[in-house]
């Protein structure tokens, strides 16, 4: 990964308190609510536990996850028609639902309606690697503490080990433990990105964090 950041970005830790400190108020698109309603009214029929899988992308890790969790409701998120639009979904998974949203919304949405959610994946998020775009980046975005208020088993993948350094770092700042940075080998890829970084050899990384109270 290139970055002009050396390691975890200097004002982590403050822009993190500052985001905590102050309510995130950014108003809710109409289109967002429109997804969540229907997402909702799934979460209610099925009445069981829930696994997100938040930038999911072309949903490969979603079809994976609905097997690997045949009793859960998993739901796949991502913002991008495009990507959505390339999944191959297999049409027997009865348990999977994707949705086109955007988290920064939904993961608000959820976490108000407290969503039973036992595992959240987000897997290989985009890096926004620029120190000038730490704000970009999930730990530093305002949505953070929603994200965690969602609960759950959160299990982070990046190729970018300061990436997931920062991410626990966020995570100690709002008093949340984690199992620490891991490296990671998929022996069979569970998503197009974990695939591509692993073909071209890339170092990968998790963190997996027990969020539920
Ligand atoms: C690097 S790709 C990883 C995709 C997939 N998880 C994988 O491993 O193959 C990051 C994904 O996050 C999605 N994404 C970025 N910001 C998002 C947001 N605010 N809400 C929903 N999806 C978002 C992008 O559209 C993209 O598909």
């Amino acid at each position: 990964m290139t970055s002009n950041q050396p390691g975890v970005h200097r004002d982590l830790v403050d822009i993190v308190k500052r985001h905590h400190d102050h309510e995130y108020r950014r108003p809710i698109a109409p289109h967002s609510q429109n997804a969540f309603a229907k997402l909702d009214r799934l979460v209610n029929v099925h009445g069981g536990p829930i696994v997100l899988d938040s930038g999911c992308g072309t949903s490969e890790s979603s079809q994976h996850l609905a097997r690997a969790y045949p009793q859960h409701l998993v739901i796949g998120i991502d913002k991008s028609s495009a990507r959505l639009a390339r999944s191959m979904q297999d049409r027997n998974l009865e348990n999977l639902c994707l949705s086109r949203a955007d988290c920064v919304d939904l993961w608000r949405l959820a976490a108000a309606r407290q969503w039973p959610i036992s595992h959240h994946f987000l897997l290989y998020p985009n890096p926004w690697p620029k120190a000038k775009h730490l704000q970009r980046r999930w730990h530093g975005h305002p949505v953070f503490g929603a994200l965690t208020a969602l609960g759950g088993i959160l299990e982070l993948r990046s190729n970018w080990k300061t990436y997931i350094a920062e991410f626990e770092l966020a995570l100690t700042t709002l008093g949340f433990a984690s199992d620490g940075l891991k490296e990671y080998f998929a022996c069979v890829p569970s998503s197009a990105f974990e695939r591509k970084y692993q073909a071209s050899g890339h170092d990968l990384y998790r963190l997996t964090a027990q969020l539920s109270i």
